[in-house]
């Protein structure tokens, strides 16, 4: 199976406790998962850990206590403890840009003060959510009217990146307590097909856009934002109509009244909240219409229960500081370059989008917090699909490709729709996958069942694959309030290991800015003359040649 990790440099700080890891790793290659059960019955309650109503058991991975050990180390000689205060403190942590990074204080209690660059933060967000309960309410209950007098039945959230994809999986994950009497659709891509879908079977005078942008300036989110004004002011005939069918959620107050929606009607946050970040600001006003501002409530305490965790617990018992390490290890020292998010629940179909956002935006880095060329591995790829339907398709290559790829699976043990078996069913599969990639079949155990030597080869599992179990009880706002911020802080263990920001995307601009550059190049009938390389240049060639121009 894949070559282990080419171990290059170590983080700075950190390199004592990383190069005993490197070597402890070489000790510990020919170990197999079935050896280090056989050895400690009780491994599998051992490496285990429970918080906020999430049961993590972690001891399908490669590791012993010895690697634990020394993880847990490495996270102190790289200051984690240090760098967890910083954050919850509000020091600059985004130190690029310069700015705090307090999601943890989108889901502090009412009460709780928390002073940052000179103002107290918690009181805003408490006023922001009130205001947004309020709203929500008024909507739900069809007192919020439309311009003709009707009722809302449909809400569309415009947004891309963090201003979509924590909207829509919390949406999709908590569709089991939404007001069935309101349509929630999502349009964040630029291509003109998802507004047009999305709002093709809708009525205009029932319809309430939500325009979802931290910066307001998002090329994508604006122009379908200036598409549904079209669409809505077409329907209604008349500029008026903006007013009830259209609200803002930003940072900036002016490029929302420049685009015509009155400021009363925004609903802001802060630049300390991150995009990827947000889904608890009043990025998550579509969430609270669908599930009503005690759910929301309900939410933001399941977040706060795992901050105050991460924040308190003792690192070997800690949730995000255990799954954070245990990534550390599978990504920089076995080399695994990807992870697979495999929930079994159907509301969850969005976590895996959701998550690669939150973790590859995040740490896909290269350089230090100082700017210094990093020589280790940083972010692997998140990936994955809902539980059974993965089985279906890529799990082949999981047991027998020759690539690692750690698996986190997701579960509860309570259904919200009781079918049958087939609650049971569903759990059975995911901790069969999770033991059948751990333990595999012995061409052994093949032979003693009669498979034919032929096939002996074909059918054999090596096992010795890792995988992360989450399990709670039943998928509630609350436990999926915890998830998102075991998740996060799971995020930030990592970048405090490869000391790098984890709040800045840098790595997103230069293709916004040759994209806008580009633009005249496809739209003017003649073309600027622009030099591009010969690929390029050939391919805006070809589109030119067989797009469909305006006709004057
Ligand atoms: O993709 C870059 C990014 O800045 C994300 O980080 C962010 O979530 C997204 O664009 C949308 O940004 P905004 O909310 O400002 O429109």
């Amino acid at each position: 199976m894949s070559g282990q990790a080419r171990i290059l440099r170590a983080p700075r700080a950190g390199r004592a406790a990383w190069r005993l890891l490197a070597a402890h790793e070489k000790q510990l290659r020919g170990t197999h998962l079935r050896e280090l059960f056989a050895t400690d019955p009780r491994r599998g309650e051992r490496m285990s850990a429970e918080a906020a109503g999430i049961y993590l058991d972690y001891s399908k991975n490669r590791i012993n206590d010895e690697t634990l050990r020394l993880l847990l180390e490495l996270a102190h000689e790289c200051g984690l403890g240090e760098r967890i205060e910083a954050m919850f403190t509000g020091a600059h942590v985004n130190t690029t840009e310069d700015r705090a990074a307090l999601h943890s204080a989108l889901r502090a209690p009412r009460g709780e003060r928390l002073v940052v660059d000179g103002v107290e933060v918690i009181s805003q967000v408490q006023e922001v959510l009130d205001r947004m309960a309020t709203f929500a309410e008024r909507v739900r209950s069809g007192a919020w009217r439309g311009h003709t007098g009707k009722r809302i039945r449909n809400v569309v959230n415009i947004g891309i990146g963090g201003s979509d994809l924590g909207p829509v999986m919390a949406y999709e994950a908590l569709r089991h307590y939404s007001a069935r009497d309101l349509n929630f659709r999502f349009v964040s891509n630029v291509d003109g097909t998802d507004f047009a879908e999305a709002t093709r079977d809708l009525d205009c005078t029932e319809t309430l856009f939500i325009i979802s942008s931290k910066t307001f300036t998002t090329i994508e989110t604006l122009s379908n934002a200036h598409a549904a004004r079209a669409w809505c002011v077409a329907g209604l005939g008349d500029e008026a109509a903006v007013r009830k069918h259209f609200v803002a959620v930003s940072t900036n107050g002016t490029g929302v009244a420049q685009f015509g929606i009155d400021t009363d009607n925004m609903f802001g946050f802060w630049d300390w909240v991150g995009g990827r970040y947000s889904m608890d600001s009043a990025i998550g006003l579509s969430t609270m219409i669908a599930i009503g501002p005690e759910h929301f409530r309900a939410l933001l305490a399941g977040g706060h229960a795992m901050d105050a965790h991460f924040r308190n617990a003792p690192f070997a018992a800690n949730l995000p500081v255990l799954l954070g390490l245990i990534s550390i290890w599978n990504n920089d020292f076995l080399g695994a370059q990807t992870t697979a998010i495999l929930p079994y629940d159907q509301y969850l179909k969005r976590f895996p989008a959701y998550l690669q956002q939150l973790a590859m935006e995040s740490n896909g880095k290269q350089v230090t917090l100082r700017g210094a060329r990093i020589g280790y591995q940083t972010g692997p790829i998140y990936w994955g699909e809902p539980g059974t339907n993965g089985q279906h398709s890529f799990y082949q290559l999981l047991h027998q490709g020759t690539k690692l790829v750690p698996c986190d699976f997701i579960g509860f043990c309570q259904t919200l729709n009781p079918l049958g078996r087939q609650h049971d069913l569903l759990i059975a599969n995911l901790f069969a996958q999770s033991e059948a990639l751990a333990f595999g079949k012995t061409a052994e155990q093949l032979r003693a069942e009669g498979v034919p030597a032929r096939l002996v080869a074909h059918r054999t599992f090596e096992g010795n694959r890792p995988s992360n179990t989450l399990l709670a009880e039943r998928l509630t706002p609350a436990a999926l309030g915890a998830l998102v911020a075991l998740y996060e802080h799971s995020v930030y263990t990592q970048a405090a290991i490869w000391n790098i920001n984890p709040f800045d995307q840098w790595g997103v601009e230069l293709g916004k800015a040759l994209a806008q550059q580009m633009l005249p190049e496809l739209e003017l009938p003649s073309a600027p003359d622009v030099a591009h390389d010969s690929s390029t240049q050939a391919l805006i060639q070809r589109y030119r040649r067989l797009k469909r121009w305006p006709t004057t």
